[in-house]
C-alpha cells in the first residue's frame, strides 16, 4: 500500500505527498492505473471527497492524467527511472557532492569574515562583554521611533507601498546633506547622496563600479575586515599600507600604492587603531589620488563620537576634483539593524553607482527611510547624538581609569579620543598569547577581542578591542578588574 496515514498534517495533503513520492521513487511507475477515489478512500477509511481533493491537486500538477471518475493515471511522459529513492543513487551521490560555485564564492569562503562580538548565537551572552561595533542600543529612543512609524503608516501614500527610486527617498537625501554640511563639513548636494544597506552595501558597490579582478586596491594595515572580504572577493590585489599614530603614513603612499584604483581609508578614527589623520596627511592623500587617477574610499563610521578638539572635517570636504566617494552610516550611532547608510559620490559616479544599486535590491527600504527622514528633520537625530556622546564619554572615561589602575604599566591605550573602542596593546603579552587569554577572560565572564584578524600579518604585540558602549560605568570596573586577575 502506498498511503500511509497518520495525524502529522491534513488528510488529504497525507494522501496527496503518499502518491506523489511513490511516482517519484518508481513505485508507481508511467502509465500504471491509480485506485478509484471511492476505492482508495474505503481502504483509507477517508471520506472521497479527501482523495478526490488530492487527486485533484495531483493533476493539476502532471502527476496523473486522465478524468476523475473514468480512470486515472501516472502521467506517460515522466522518466522510467525513478526521480528520487534507493535506485536513483547517482543522483543522490550528484546531489550530495560540493556544488560547482563561481570564483568569487570561492575567494570569498577562502577570505571568511570575522564575525562581529555578540555574534556567537550558541555562546551564554557574558556578564562583562566589552564588544566593539555597535552603540549601547538601549539608548535609542525607541518611543519617538514608534510613534513616527505609527505616523507614517496612518497615512501611508501609494508612494510609500510600490516601488521608489533607487537612489534613496529625496527628503532623507536632503536630510543628510544638510547634515553633513555642518556636522562634517562636506558640501554637497542631494543629487550625490545614494541611500544604501549600511556602508557594508556601500563598499560593495563601490567594488562593483570601479574594480575589475587583478585591480589594485589600497588599504590601511590594520583595517576593516569587512571591507578587505569584499575587495578579496571581488578578484582586487591588497595593498598594506603602514599606519603609525597619527594614522595612514603618507609618506609611503606614492611608491607602495602604484597603480592601485581605489585606497580604502578611515582617517577620522582609523580602525582599529583609533588615529585622527591630520590636515596635511589628508591634503597629501588628496594629491596622491588626483595625480593617480585612483580614488578615496572614505569610511567615516562613527564620527559623531569625538570627546576631545573639535570633530576633524571629512576629507569629502577638501576634494575639489572629485576623487572622494564617501561613505556613513547610521550603524554606530542608532543600530546597526536599521542597515541604512549613505554613499556621497563625486558627480561622474552617480549614474553607475545608481545603475549597481538598482539592480542589487531596486532600493532601501521606504518605510524605514521616510521614519528616519522625520527623525533627522525634527531634530531627534541631533538629540539623540548629543546624549549618546555623553553618555558614552562617561563609560570611555571609566574604562581608561579602570585601564590604569588595574594594568597600569602593562598596557598602552591607543585611539581613544573617538569612536566607541579602544585598542589596548600589551607590552608583556605576545600576539601568539591572545587566543588564550581571550578563552580564559571567556570562562570567567569577560569579553575581548583580538586585534589580529585586522591584520594581513598578524602583530607581533599582542592587542586587545575593547568596546565600551554597552557596558554600564560599574560593569567595566569590574570587567578590567577580573581581566586583570585572568592576566
Ligand atoms: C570601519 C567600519 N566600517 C563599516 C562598518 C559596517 O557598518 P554597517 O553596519 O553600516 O554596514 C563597520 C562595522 O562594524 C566598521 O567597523
Amino acid at each position: 500500500m502506498f498511503v500511509q496515514l497518520d495525524d502529522s498534517s491534513v488528510l488529504y495533503r497525507q494522501v496527496y505527498d503518499s502518491v506523489r513520492r511513490a511516482i517519484l521513487e518508481g513505485r508507481l511507475p508511467a502509465r500504471e492505473r491509480l485506485p478509484s477515489t471511492r476505492s482508495l478512500a474505503m481502504e483509507l477509511g477517508v471520506s472521497r471527497r479527501t482523495v478526490l481533493l488530492a487527486y485533484d491537486q495531483l493533476l493539476a500538477e502532471g502527476y496523473i492524467v486522465g478524468k476523475v471518475g473514468s480512470g486515472t493515471f501516472v502521467a506517460p511522459e515522466l522518466p522510467d527511472s525513478p526521480f528520487l529513492g534507493p535506485s536513483s543513487d547517482k543522483r543522490a551521490a550528484t546531489r550530495s557532492a560540493p556544488p560547482r560555485l563561481s570564483r568569487y564564492n570561492r575567494r570569498l569562503v577562502s577570505n571568511p569574515p570575522v564575525p562581529p562580538p555578540g555574534w556567537t548565537l550558541d555562546r551564554e551572552p557574558l556578564r562583562y562583554d566589552f564588544s566593539y561595533g555597535q552603540p549601547a542600543v538601549d539608548w535609542f529612543p525607541q518611543d519617538v521611533w514608534r510613534r513616527l512609524i505609527v505616523r507614517s503608516l496612518r497615512t501611508p501614500s501609494l508612494g510609500l507601498l510600490g516601488f521608489t527610486p533607487p537612489e534613496g527617498f529625496a527628503p532623507l537625501r536632503e536630510a543628510i546633506a544638510k547634515y553633513l554640511r555642518h556636522a562634517r563639513g562636506v558640501d554637497c548636494t542631494p543629487d550625490e547622496v545614494l541611500i544604501v544597506g549600511g556602508s557594508q552595501q556601500a563598499l560593495d558597490l563601490a567594488a562593483r563600479v570601479l574594480l575589475d579582478p587583478g585591480d589594485r586596491v589600497a588599504l590601511e594595515e590594520p583595517h576593516y575586515q569587512g571591507a578587505r572580504q569584499i575587495f578579496l572577493a571581488a578578484g582586487a590585489k591588497l595593498i598594506g599600507l603602514p599606519v603609525d599614530a597619527e594614522g595612514l603614513v603618507v609618506s609611503e603612499v606614492a611608491v607602495r600604492a602604484r597603480g592601485a584604483r581605489l585606497m580604502y581609508i578611515t582617517p577620522s578614527h582609523q580602525f582599529p587603531t583609533g588615529a585622527t589623520l591630520p590636515l596635511p596627511r589628508r591634503l597629501t592623500l588628496l594629491e596622491w589620488a588626483e595625480r593617480a587617477d585612483a580614488y578615496l574610499l572614505e569610511d567615516d563610521y562613527d564620527s559623531e563620537f569625538r570627546y576631545s578638539g573639535r570633530p576633524v572635517a571629512a576629507i569629502r570636504g577638501l576634494d575639489r576634483a572629485g576623487r572622494v566617494i564617501y561613505i556613513g552610516t547610521f550603524s554606530k550611532v542608532l543600530f546597526p539593524a536599521l542597515r541604512v547608510g549613505y554613499l556621497v559620490l563625486p558627480p561622474v559616479l552617480v549614474r553607475p553607482f545608481i545603475a549597481a544599486k538598482f539592480l542589487a535590491d531596486r532600493h532601501t527600504p521606504t518605510l524605514e527611510q521616510q521614519v528616519l527622514a522625520d527623525f533627522i528633520k525634527e531634530g531627534h537625530f541631533e538629540r539623540h547624538v548629543r546624549r549618546s556622546r555623553t553618555r558614552a564619554a562617561a563609560r570611555r572615561a571609566a574604562l581608561l581609569l579602570a585601564l590604569r589602575d588595574h594594568l597600569g604599566d602593562r598596557v598602552s591605550v591607543s585611539g581613544a579620543d573617538a569612536g566607541l573602542h579602544t585598542l589596548v596593546w600589551f607590552r608583556d603579552v605576545p600576539n601568539t598569547r591572545i587566543p588564550g587569554l581571550v578563552q580564559r577572560a571567556a570562562a570567567a565572564g569577560v569579553g575581548v577581542y583580538s586585534v589580529a584578524p585586522y591584520y594581513l600579518k598578524p602583530p607581533r604585540r599582542g592587542g586587545l578591542l575593547l568596546g565600551y558602549a554597552s557596558l554600564n560605568e560599574r560593569a567595566i570596573r569590574q570587567g578590567i578588574c577580573i581581566l586583570a586577575s585572568v592576566l
